[in-house]
């Protein structure tokens, strides 16, 4: 099935200028970028986007490391984008991440992991929605 995932590059991504391979590493695989922006994520945002853990005790440390440095959204469309792209980047935590996944060669731990992958398609839906407006995704559809 042909799907689209929402990729966050994290502010640890820009910082050590892993934004190129984290691309790469998507665009190799056969992915194509159908949506690319840069912003500093709002409060609202960060809510949103981090509910399922807001009652975390990291929380707190999450959300001004997320505010930190501005991040990238990238909508990413392919086959299996959801799966496959986790697949890629590798369990939350970079520490257990294997060699070889964007996380176990790039990353440091669990909230200095690189990128944000969305978890199910379900989920890619509601992010690709709150990170872009349907006008910002260049899809097949769109481009004729
Ligand atoms: S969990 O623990 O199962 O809820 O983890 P997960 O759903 O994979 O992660 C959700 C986001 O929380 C971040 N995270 C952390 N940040 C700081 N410290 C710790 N210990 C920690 N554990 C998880 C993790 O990077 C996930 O961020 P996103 O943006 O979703 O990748």
């Amino acid at each position: 099935m042909t799907e689209t995932t929402l990729l966050l590059l994290k502010p640890d991504c820009l910082a050590a200028r892993h934004v190129g391979d984290v691309i790469r590493r998507f665009e190799q695989a056969g992915f194509e970028i159908v949506g690319c922006k840069m912003i500093s994520l709002s409060e609202e945002v960060l809510a949103e986007h981090y509910a399922h853990v807001a009652d975390r005790p990291f929380y707190p440390e999450l959300r001004s490391f997320m505010q930190s440095k501005p991040v990238i959204a990238l909508a990413v469309q392919g086959e299996d984008a959801v799966a496959k792209g986790r697949d890629l980047i590798g369990p939350t935590d970079s520490r257990k991440a294997s060699k070889g996944t964007i996380r176990g060669d790039f990353g440091k731990d669990a909230m200095e992991n690189i990128v944000h992958g969305s978890d199910s398609v379900e989920n890619a839906a509601a992010e690709l929605k709150r990170f872009f407006a349907p006008h910002e995704l260049f899809t097949a559809e769109v481009r004729g």
